[in-house]
């Protein structure tokens, strides 16, 4: 999917992450759990969860703010707004209009886009284009969830896996060499039942029985996303690398989706990266689908754990069943 024009880079990172945190021992309040098992089975030691007042494009705006203000880009000057989510404010308008709307960003297009956890790699591989092709200068790429109100609290397979937040980037040319260099993207639609939110679409409108049957959150087999994440994320970053003509020994740091600390350090150890070369925030932030990648990398630039020219593999996976790999050539002094 390589139409290298011109070379596109990130121009600046951003995040937002709401106060209020959950952690293991609230959640041992709320449902059959325990802190040992999930920090053992997951990582996870604590969530975000957003106010009641906010919804996603609340979270993207700030996320976006941040971004925009690293990237010393003003609104205006914005050609695109893409925004990666599963949790819209509302079926529509898109949140990326919202956050348009927000921002008074008024010469941008506006969409969003929905891979799932892989959405933000989606997006970013999405806006590359038209900053490749030369149709626009900047473009803003967010990805955002409020999956605490998608989110079976009496479920808990699934409730003690995920959080809240946003991450944004914030597209532009750059030096030819540099910047996102390969992105693999795919998807394999039979394991769509693996992952999914039943309910309050076209198949099945809400109804009463949809709410009283529980069918408007996240359900998900676990093992089988397991089973499909820990193949994918080494395949995929492999299959980046490979298309950018590098080896796994050239990379100077993965920032994996954050989803389980075991798959990510079954991706590590495959990749014969050590852990202290591979990003890890679950801890802090429990799986944000399509704002962890945005997120840890606004972290790993920011603590400069990125530096200018290093290489960099981006992986995720996700509902879909969706996966993708981008390998970038560090572009800015951090
Ligand atoms: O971004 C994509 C989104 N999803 C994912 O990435 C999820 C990928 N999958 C996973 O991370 C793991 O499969 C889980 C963390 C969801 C589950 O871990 P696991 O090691 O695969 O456990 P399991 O599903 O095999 O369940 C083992 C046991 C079960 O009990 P039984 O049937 O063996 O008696 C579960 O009921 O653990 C039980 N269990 C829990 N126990 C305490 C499941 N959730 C919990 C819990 N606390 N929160």
């Amino acid at each position: 999917m390589e139409n290298r024009i011109r070379a596109v880079g990130i121009l600046g990172t951003g995040k937002y992450l709401p106060e209020k945190v959950l952690t293991n021992a609230d959640l041992e309040k709320m449902v059959d759990t325990s802190d040992e098992w999930i920090i053992t089975r997951t990582g996870i030691r604590e969530r975000r969860i957003a106010d009641p007042e906010m919804a996603s494009s609340d979270l993207a705006t700030r996320a976006a703010l941040d971004a925009l203000e690293d990237a010393n880009t003003s609104p205006e000057e914005l050609d695109l707004i893409v925004v990666a989510t599963v949790t819209p404010d509302v079926f529509f308008p898109s949140t990326a209009c919202l956050v348009q709307k927000n921002l008074r960003a008024t010469k941008a297009g506006a969409f969003d886009l929905s891979a799932g956890c892989s959405g933000f790699l989606y997006t970013l591989a999405v806006a590359k284009q038209f900053i490749a092709t030369g149709t626009y200068n900047k473009v803003l790429v967010v990805g955002v969830e409020v999956l605490s109100r998608i989110i079976d609290w009496t479920d808990r397979n699934t409730c003690v896996l995920f959080g809240d937040g946003a991450g944004a980037v914030v597209l532009g040319p750059t030096e030819e060499g540099k910047g996102i260099l390969t992105t693999v993207l795919g998807s394999d639609g039979e394991g769509g039942k693996f992952l999914t939110m039943p309910a309050g679409g076209s198949k099945m409108p809400a109804t009463i029985e949809t709410v009283q049957n529980r069918l408007h959150y996240v359900k998900m087999d676990g093992s089988e996303v397991f089973k499909f994440a820990v193949r994918k994320m080494h395949q995929a970053s492999i299959e980046a690398l490979e298309l950018s003509g590098k080896g796994i020994e050239d990379i100077d740091y993965l920032v994996p989706h954050q989803a389980n600390i075991r798959i990510i350090e079954s991706a590590s150890k495959k990749l014969k990266l050590p852990m202290e070369k591979v990003h890890v925030n679950l801890d802090r932030f429990g799986n944000i689908s399509s704002a962890s990648i945005p997120i840890a990398l606004d972290e790993a630039v920011k603590s400069k754990k990125i530096k200018k020219d290093d290489l960099i593999v981006m992986v995720a996976f996700g509902a879909g069943l969706t996966w993708g790999a981008s390998v970038l050539r560090w572009n800015k002094e951090s």
